[in-house]
């Protein structure tokens, strides 16, 4: 599995966030996109008006997303494991309008949720199935947390496929403690 981080959606998220307060030097750049982020960049081209109509209407699991995204041009350049991810996204939370406000995806749950006890990188670097990630947020340790079965499930979907990153693409400031918790 691929653990670097594409120049092309990072350029664009940097795009599209500017003026939200994200920088070139955010520390959190490492932790790759999730389906919220990999869908602005697709809706943001012309080729992706059928993606975006299936989105509104339909409902579907990860497999048929993953064959609609591969079968659109608007997609041609995510990689394998973006498409992954933006599946299981779909999967999670479609029919919903694309245009509009996006639900927020594992990527935002791993830094909105997963700090305030331990580092980030105590998350991350894990390499894990879905079932080790749901049994993690079923500990008595993360089952406070205030996030639904189905945001649990979404955040697991995230991490098996994204998680796993080496600690040499952690920046030095979050690797220090990074096995303490
Ligand atoms: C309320 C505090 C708290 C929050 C918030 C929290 N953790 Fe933890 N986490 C802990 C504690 C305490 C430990 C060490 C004890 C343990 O493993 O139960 C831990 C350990 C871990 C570990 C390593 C041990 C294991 O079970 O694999 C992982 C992975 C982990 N947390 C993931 C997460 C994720 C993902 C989130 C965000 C959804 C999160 N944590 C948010 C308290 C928290």
């Amino acid at each position: 599995m691929q653990r670097f981080i594409p120049s092309f959606a990072l350029a664009a998220a940097v795009l599209l966030h500017s003026g939200t307060g994200w920088s070139e030097d955010d520390i959190f750049e490492f932790v790759p996109d999730g389906g919220r982020t990999l869908l602005g960049v697709l809706m943001e081209q012309d080729a992706a008006d059928d993606v975006a109509s299936a989105i509104a209407a339909r409902e579907d699991g990860p497999e048929g997303w993953s064959a609609t995204l591969q079968a659109s041009p608007s997609a041609a350049e995510l990689d394998t494991w973006q498409i992954d991810t933006l599946a299981h996204y779909l999967a999670t939370n479609a029919p919903f309008d694309p245009d509009g406000a996006l639900p927020q995806d594992g990527r935002d749950m791993t830094l909105n949720l997963c700090q305030s006890c331990h580092i980030v990188t105590v998350v991350v670097t894990q390499d894990r199935t879905r079932e080790a990630w749901l049994g993690t947020l079923h500990k008595p340790s993360h089952i406070e947390i205030e996030m639904t079965e189905a945001e649990r499930g979404a955040l697991a979907d995230y991490l098996v496929i994204n998680g796993g990153i080496p600690i040499d693409l952690v920046p030095p400031a979050l690797r220090a403690g990074g096995a303490s918790y």
